[in-house]
């Protein structure tokens, strides 16, 4: 059973010792990542507070333009409790936010700028056309054509933000595994068939199959709550191709 309670909540999504990159998800049973272009229509008991949860524990949380427009995301705030939690263990008050993107194709006044606590960073790459997001955002542009995501990742560690968590989209989420910077995936199975035309939780360039290891799958009522980590060495049991 997924714990009621913020001391529960984080035992089951702590902050690890290491430098981790975490993604959140939720997906319907049939493999939607959204209802109608959003992830709203997948919601349920529980996933609300992982959610916030998650947030609450990272330094810094990364998500991608194409996510930040259609899901058009706030600032990020927390709530006072989640605020005071962060103070009482040294950490700031809120985490950095960081959106990916390429055109930079983005709104100064979306909330998620205009009503931001400190001041979010945008990576980008170097043949980004200008934009007036550099008014509100400090832009960071790290590859030629395309973001390069490890080195986003270090220069956030080098600022001191090591618990990174990722909200997407499957965009993002394909070209992180396709880097291989996903450390763990926290994805909530809502009880739906969705059908349609929605696409699955990442989408990119090939890459090899990595073999996760499941950490805990938890419930609240009909939702599903898992938590896959990256498979030690000693864990990795996959299957050679020859043999499935
Ligand atoms: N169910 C869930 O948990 C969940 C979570 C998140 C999102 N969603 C859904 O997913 C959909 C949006 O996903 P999406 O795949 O279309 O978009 P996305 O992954 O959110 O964003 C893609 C955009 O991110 C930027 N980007 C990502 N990686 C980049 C890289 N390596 N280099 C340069 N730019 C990069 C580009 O921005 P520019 O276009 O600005 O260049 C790209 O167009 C929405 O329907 C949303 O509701 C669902």
């Amino acid at each position: 059973m997924l714990p009621e309670g913020v001391d529960g909540l984080v035992g089951c999504y702590p902050r690890l010792e290491r430098p981790n990159l975490r993604v959140n998800f939720i997906a319907s049973a049939d493999g939607a990542v959204s209802v109608d272009g959003l992830s709203a229509g997948l919601q349920g008991p529980g996933d609300k507070e992982v959610f916030d949860t998650l947030r609450m524990v990272c330094d810094g949380l990364i998500v991608a333009a194409g996510t930040v427009r259609a899901e058009n995301y706030d600032a990020l705030r927390l709530t006072e409790g989640g605020r005071a939690w962060r103070v009482a263990r040294g950490l700031t008050e809120f985490p950095l936010m960081v959106i990916v993107s390429g055109s930079l194709d983005l709104d100064p006044e979306q909330l998620i700028f205009a009503d931001a606590p400190i001041r979010p960073i945008v990576l980008t790459y170097r043949a980004a056309p200008a934009s007036p997001i550099r008014e509100v955002a400090e832009v960071i542009a790290l590859g030629e054509r395309e973001v390069d995501l490890a080195a986003g990742v270090r220069l956030l560690h080098e600022r001191g933000a090591t618990q990174l968590l990722c909200e997407g989209g499957p965009g993002l989420l394909g070209a992180m595994i396709a880097a291989d910077l996903v450390d763990e995936l926290c994805l909530t199975v809502a009880p739906l068939l969705a059908g349609g035309q929605a696409g699955r939780i990442a989408h990119g360039p090939p890459a090899p199959p990595r073999r996760m290891s499941l950490r805990h799958a938890l419930t609240r009522e009909d939702m599903l709550f898992l938590r896959y980590g990256r498979a030690e060495p000693t864990e990795d049991r996959a299957t050679p191709p020859g043999d499935r």
